[in-house]
């Protein structure tokens, strides 16, 4: 039987819906209260049992190397200051291997996929687009595994969004229903605005086996002119199953402004430190709004 254990974070976006903020930083470093998205990501990597990780990045991102590795002065500075809670939070995952390669030019996230093909090898393996982050209470990528070792076969993460929403995702043609996963007769990636053939939406999470190698190869473009995963993922479709799984938890969109917003004010009342203080202040915000109004 075989395993997930290798996983691929695609992270070479220009992150252009945040400029001015990105145009010296890459966008995953973007905190969310006080973590950067991508370190969102990579905990759910680790969580679900993940072992090596190889971020594909892109011109200006040698930030997300830096905070992947250690940084001995500011270790030593936080021992000697005695400030141990924080040197826990600046210490790096020892439960995982996370490598780099660089995709060199932007031709879309199939593409992305395709360059860290000789890293994956003949194995099946995990996908994590950081514009996604979930929070559940089984990591989301992990309920994606657990279909995996059921199946053997590809699982891609999905969730219901509203119909006006349909045109901004992959998207599936369900076929048939077992609990929560569905055999899919067709992905598409960005349906026309009242074509989508379903509301369920592809959410950055999927388990691929390495025959979709074999469609990234022939580097065809779809939406937009370039190299879709969604594309690559029908023909897979075509040869073996690909499964659906509608997983549960909440997903953030942390790759639009208000989405990063939402997310910032939820994860900030989840937060000890300052939820109380956020509360009183949001409520007072709300009231001296309907003042207005
Ligand atoms: C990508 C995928 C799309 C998926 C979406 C999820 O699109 O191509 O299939 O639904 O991520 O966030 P992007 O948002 O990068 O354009």
């Amino acid at each position: 039987m075989k395993t997930v254990k290798k996983a691929i974070i695609p992270a070479a976006g220009l992150g252009t819906r945040f400029l001015p903020a990105t145009k010296a930083m890459p966008k995953e470093m973007l905190p969310i209260v006080d973590k950067p998205t991508i370190q969102y990501i990579v905990e759910e990597a680790i969580e679900s049992g993940i072992e090596d990780i190889i971020i594909v990045t892109g011109k200006g991102k040698r930030a997300i190397e830096d905070h992947f590795d250690n940084n001995f002065e500011l270790e030593d500075n936080l021992v000697k200051k005695e400030k141990f809670e924080l040197l826990e939070k600046v210490k790096q995952p020892s439960k995982v291997d996370i490598h780099y390669i660089r995709q060199k030019e932007p031709k879309g996230l199939g593409h992305a996929v395709w360059c860290a093909r000789k890293f994956i090898g003949d194995e099946p393996f995990a996908v994590l687009l950081g514009d996604d982050i979930v929070q559940a209470e089984k990591p989301c990528l992990k309920q994606l595994m657990d279909q995996f070792d059921e199946t053997q076969s590809s699982v891609i993460g999905v969730q219901q969004v509203p119909d006006e929403e349909t045109h901004r995702y992959g998207i599936i043609d369900p076929l048939t229903i077992e609990g929560r996963r569905y055999q899919v007769s067709n992905f598409v990636e960005k349906p026309e605005q009242g074509t989508a053939p379903s509301n369920l939406a592809i959410m950055g999470r999927y388990i691929l086996t390495p025959e979709i190698f074999g469609f990234l190869d022939r580097q065809e473009t779809g939406a937009g002119g370039e190299i879709q995963l969604t594309d690559a993922i029908q023909k897979l479709n075509e040869i073996q199953n690909v499964y659906a799984y509608d997983f549960e938890g909440k997903r953030y969109d942390v790759g639009e402004k208000l989405g990063f917003v939402k997310t910032t004010v939820d994860m900030a009342l989840e937060n000890e430190e300052i939820k109380e203080e956020l509360y009183k202040y949001l409520a007072k915000k709300i009231k001296e709004q309907k003042m207005t109004v």
